[in-house]
């Protein structure tokens, strides 16, 4: 499929989607996220790729939903169509780790879709923050859900209420971002991640993934339990036979993804 409003490589194993509406800052609108759903989708399909990272440009990873489509619409509009929302939660279903390397902003659905992410890397340019209520609306793709389990209620509610934006630093101390590098080591951080995830066996990698996301959606000994069944369950691989014979014979393991 051939994209418009994004960009697809590949770098060894890791696939890299780079947001592709500069002049707009990377506005998000119904074609982008069509788009990057489909490629996801089909990076997630394919054999050959361990790890996604999602990017935008240096002065912004996405400022937002593209308010200029949402002006005119009414509730009936958005509300019986899905406008706006109906293929953000694409990123979900996605089983393998996607890293979202942000630089610049990083504001409204653009917070919402980093956040998403399985982690965030950000660059020291980048800025975060849910604007809506400056808009008259609020957040819609899980900035009040995601954003208080991600730094806390108090500086979620500060940063909604406000508007007001966080810088990466701010970002970093508060758990939102993972880490922080100067803009120019941005990707070369975020790919060092990647290709590092890519080395180990795909099935830990995928049952770690959904372990910590149970961590968000129940109670803690539901979690206890999802994980213990998750754990028992890599011993019937080839690949926690193959990483624990390398550790034991000091050699480097060989996962073969089974
Ligand atoms: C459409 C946008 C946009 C957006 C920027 N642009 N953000 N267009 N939707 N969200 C466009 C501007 O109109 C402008 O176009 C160009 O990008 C450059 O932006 P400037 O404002 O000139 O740049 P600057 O002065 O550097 O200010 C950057 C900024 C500001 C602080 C990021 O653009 C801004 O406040 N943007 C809106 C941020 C926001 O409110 N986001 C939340 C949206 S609501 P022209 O044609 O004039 O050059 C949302 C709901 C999520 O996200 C729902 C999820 C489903």
């Amino acid at each position: 499929m051939t994209y418009e409003l994004i960009l697809t490589r590949t770098e060894g194993r890791v696939a890299i989607i780079t947001l592709n509406r500069p002049k707009q800052l990377n506005a998000l609108n119904d074609q982008l996220m069509d788009e990057l759903g489909s490629a996801l989708k089909a990076f997630d399909a394919d054999d050959g790729i361990g790890c996604i990272v999602l990017t935008g440009s240096e002065k912004a990873f996405a400022a937002g939903a593209d308010i200029g489509a949402m002006a005119t619409y009414g509730f009936a509009d958005v509300y019986k169509n899905d406008y706006i929302t109906r293929n953000w939660e694409q990123l979900r279903s996605v089983r393998k780790p996607v890293i979202a390397a942000v630089s610049g902003f990083a504001l409204g659905g653009g917070c919402e879709l980093a956040m998403m992410c399985d982690f965030i890397i950000a660059a020291d340019n980048a800025k975060f923050g849910q604007p809506e209520i400056k808009l008259g609306i609020i957040p819609g793709s899980g900035g009040t859900q995601r954003l208080p389990r991600a730094v806390g209620k108090a500086k979620a509610m500060d940063l909604v209420l406000t508007g007001r934006m966080m810088d990466a630093a701010e970002a970093e101390r508060s758990g939102l971002a993972s880490r922080v590098v100067p803009l120019d080591k941005l990707m070369e951080e975020a790919l060092g991640a990647a290709l590092q995830i890519c080395d180990y066996g795909q099935i830990a990698v995928m049952a770690a993934k959904e372990a910590v996301n149970r961590a968000y959606e129940g109670t803690l000994a539901d979690g206890i339990m999802f994980e213990r069944r998750l754990f028992h369950a890599t011993f019937a691989t080839s690949d926690q036979k193959e990483g624990m014979d390398a550790f034991v014979n000091k050699r480097k393991p060989v996962f073969t993804n089974r």
